[in-house]
């Protein structure tokens, strides 16, 4: 996705973690201030993403993201568009307290790291970057796949869980969040 301004000037890194400031951590000196631009690049993927999904409205936006305890990672290509850069895609992640039945029907209360949206552009799907940014989460969060709970996962999410993850069996909810067999695993009810 590209955009009239330098998304390598905003982002330098090629996967930028923001937050509720929709801070990369770097400030660009003699700029103006870039949140407007970060807002939109936020926004316009947001909305893609929705699409996609065919969901009715964005789940993801500048606004949304500032007012939770959310993690956006962007993964941008520096050399296309000229050299300003494309967004490839996006993953936003964030602990949500859950009611959650184990393999035995029990309920578990917890709160894990929860997928919320996920979202490479179309051209670009198939190629490897959703696993690119899905591992540099992984490392930066340091959790394993099985910990994590999937709020509405896609089909194609879920086939690219069992592809790069073996995330095959889930265990039966009544929500609309999937956990995977070993999410269990060393957890009790009430913990
Ligand atoms: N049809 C079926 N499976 C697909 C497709 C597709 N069109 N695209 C990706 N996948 C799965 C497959 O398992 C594929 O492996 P295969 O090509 O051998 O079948 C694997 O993903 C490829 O891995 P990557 O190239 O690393 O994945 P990609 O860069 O395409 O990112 C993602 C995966 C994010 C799901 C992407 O396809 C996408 O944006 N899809 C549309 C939006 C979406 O459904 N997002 C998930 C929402 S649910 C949530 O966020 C909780």
């Amino acid at each position: 996705m590209d955009f009239p301004f330098d998304i390598n000037a905003l982002f330098p890194e090629r996967i930028s973690v923001l937050d509720q400031n929709l801070a990369t951590g770097r400030k660009s000196s003699g700029r103006p201030d870039p949140q407007a631009q970060i807002a939109t690049v936020i926004d316009e993927l947001g909305k893609a993403s929705a699409k996609a999904q065919k969901l009715p409205a964005p789940i993801t936006s500048a606004a949304k993201l500032q007012s939770n305890r959310h993690h956006f990672y962007l993964l941008k290509e520096g050399e296309s568009n000229g050299g300003r850069g494309v967004a490839v895609g996006f993953l936003k992640v964030g602990y949500k307290k859950l009611f959650l039945l184990d393999q035995r029907g029990a309920h578990v209360e917890t709160e894990p790291l929860c997928v919320l949206d996920f979202y490479i552009t179309e051209n670009l799907q198939r190629h490897g970057y959703g696993l690119e940014l899905f591992s540099y989460m992984l490392q930066h969060k340091r959790v394993e796949p099985e910990q994590m709970a999937y709020d509405r996962p896609s089909p194609k999410f879920l086939s690219f869980l069992g592809k790069h993850f073996e995330l095959k069996n889930s265990v039966p909810q009544v929500n609309n969040f999937v956990v995977f067999d070993g999410f269990f695993r060393n957890k009790s009810a009430g913990q």
